[in-house]
């Protein structure tokens, strides 16, 4: 038997450790690093039905135990993805999620259908953490009626697990949570970034142009575990966690909340065999305590 393998809904994962969207390009970017197929998954870079360059940089910045980022969703677009990337991801088999993201539910809907006719894709996470430009910009993960219709409208077009990406900024965000999971979600990943801000002081120049960016790494952990703790608590469907994931502990401590699965992030920015460490050293603890992933999860003694 093997002790990583874990369940996420239907999806069957020969391990818990997947690279988060936005961190680790189309996966191809990490050849010479390690094998990518050995990870439980890569979340590709956010992916819109056109090709986007993203915003002026400077666009990321360091911060204390972390960083901004103001990307701004810049990819290849989901038909240069199909085309280009997803062949090779194919062959040499990588478990890949389609991280999407769109400014309005038909054009989620358009991306669902599109990647849906292509084999390869393993499931679709959806980033809620966007503007519908149809409610005057309101995020669609920030409002639960918002992020139900999207996953809804979403959940009826394809058969591929669905999974949803909480935003930290939502004001209840079990009640979003809940929302979704009754909308048909097979699973909720959460969280993305925070968003804020960075001044030089020398200059007084703001260090984004685009002046804020989503906050990420370390200085996040704490608020993901929280927000995975309520989620766990609220919803019967999986959570995977993520947030300032830089050591297999970090992966421990998702686990203890309640969390099924981990996603690195940042951490890769440091190390691009982060996420493959943190995936030898939970093999390792695993051997050592004689236990599988599945018995350390939600076993949080406080929780
Ligand atoms: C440079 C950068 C780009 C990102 N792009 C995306 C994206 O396209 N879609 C998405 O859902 N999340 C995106 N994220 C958010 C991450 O997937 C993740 O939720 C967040 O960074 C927290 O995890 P971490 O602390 O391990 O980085 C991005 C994060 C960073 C740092």
């Amino acid at each position: 038997m093997n002790p990583l393998a874990v369940k996420v809904g239907t999806l069957e994962l020969t391990n818990p450790v997947l690279a988060a969207s936005g961190t680790f390009g189309y996966g191809l970017e990490f050849d010479g690093f390690f094998d990518v197929a050995e990870l439980g998954g890569i979340c590709t870079k956010g992916l819109s039905l056109a090709p986007r360059q993203g915003n002026t940089p400077p666009r990321i910045c360091e911060t204390p135990a972390g960083m901004l980022n103001a990307i701004g969703l810049a990819n290849v677009g989901v038909e240069a993805f199909c085309r280009e990337k997803l062949p090779t991801l194919r062959e040499r088999g990588v478990t890949v999620i389609a991280n999407v993201f769109a400014s309005s539910v038909d054009d989620f809907v358009r991306l669902t259908d599109r990647l849906s006719g292509e084999t390869g894709v393993h499931a679709l996470e959806l980033n809620i953490s966007c503007p519908n430009v149809k409610e005057g910009g309101i995020e669609f993960g920030k409002d639960p009626r918002l992020a139900a219709e999207v996953t809804r409208s979403v959940r009826q077009a394809t058969d591929l697990p669905l999974w949803v990406k909480m935003s930290p900024e939502a004001g209840d965000i079990p009640e979003v949570g809940r929302a979704v999971e009754a909308a048909g979600a097979d699973a909720l990943t959460a969280i993305n970034t925070i968003r804020g801000t960075s001044i030089d002081p020398e200059t007084g120049i703001n260090r984004l142009h685009n002046r804020t960016g989503g906050l990420s790494g370390p200085a996040l952990r704490p608020i993901a575990l929280r927000i995975v703790s309520e989620l766990v608590a609220a919803v019967s469907i999986p959570v995977i966690g993520i947030g300032g994931v830089s050591t297999v502990n970090d992966a421990v401590e998702f686990f203890l909340a309640g969390a099924v699965a981990v996603q690195v992030g940042t951490a890769s920015f440091a190390d691009p065999c982060a996420a493959k460490k943190i995936l030898d050293g939970l093999a390792e603890l695993c051997t050592r305590r004689g236990v599988t992933v599945t018995e350390l999860t939600g076993n949080g003694r406080t929780l």
